[in-house]
């Protein structure tokens, strides 16, 4: 798997993806010198690179960077590929972005468009990182979690299911990548339910199962409507 950001949340991923038997890539903005602490922690599984080579040496490759970096991604080296997309639009740190501010698109979708040969699935955007390190249990144990979901490619998302079952969570399908705005910011599905006090991490994580999120997700309301 290769990293294109390797920050609280895609470092978390990459310690499950690590813990669950794959080799990372790992890369930031600064260079993969400033890496060394994070791929010595990850252990023999990892090592550091640029962007591309992250990008070209993933057989998957997730993008978890500030949003208004999008379109920094290599697109030619994404092609073909299946890409994660884990990133969140927050103004106050990205910028205005005219086609989300007037719900014409959604993230997942502004990311698509800029890897139009790649298959970009929507995953780990509405969970909080020391959640998702938290969380993860066994196949078929009772108090596991689900995550959601959201892309236009079935084998895609067969492929992320699969990643996610491999680091301890089932997946929810939100459905195409249109869907996937019931998981963005300030939505109803936007992770608060796997929190125990919202006002409170330090109450640590509580389960969210496929059925939590299925409801969460019916509920949402985009803010146009709310
Ligand atoms: N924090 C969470 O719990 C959480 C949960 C779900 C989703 N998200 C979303 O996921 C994304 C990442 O969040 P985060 O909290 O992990 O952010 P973060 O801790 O600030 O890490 C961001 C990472 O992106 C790298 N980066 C920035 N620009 C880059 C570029 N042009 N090319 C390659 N790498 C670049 C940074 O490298 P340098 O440090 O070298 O600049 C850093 O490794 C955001 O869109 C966020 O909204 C966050």
């Amino acid at each position: 798997m290769g990293f294109i950001g390797s920050g609280k949340i895609g470092s978390a991923a990459a310690r499950l993806a690590v813990g669950a038997g794959h080799d990372v890539v790992m890369s930031n903005s600064r260079g993969p010198e400033t890496l060394t602490d994070l791929v010595g922690e990850l252990g023999p599984r990892a090592r550091a690179g640029t962007s591309l080579d992250a990008a070209q040496s993933g057989d998957v490759v997730v993008v978890t960077i500030p949003l208004k970096e999008y379109d920094q991604v290599p697109r030619d080296a994404l092609a073909g590929k299946v890409v994660l997309d884990t990133m969140n639009y927050y103004p106050e740190r990205d910028g205005q972005i005219a086609a989300l501010d007037d719900e014409s698109t959604t993230t997942s979708e502004l990311l698509q468009a800029h890897l139009p040969d790649s298959r970009v699935v929507k995953v780990f955007n509405n969970i909080h990182f020391a959640h998702l390190a938290e969380l993860p249990r066994p196949a078929g144990a009772d108090d596991r979690s689900a995550i959601a979901i959201a892309g236009d490619d079935a084998a895609a998302k067969a492929t992320v299911t699969g990643l996610l079952d491999d680091m301890g969570y089932d997946a929810h399908d939100l459905g195409p990548l249109s869907e996937g705005w019931r998981t963005q910011r300030d939505t109803s599905a936007y992770g608060q339910f796997y929190f125990n006090d919202p006002q409170d991490l330090a109450a640590g994580p509580r389960q969210a199962t496929a059925a939590t999120i299925a409801q969460k997700a019916s509920e949402a309301k985009r803010y146009r409507d709310s």
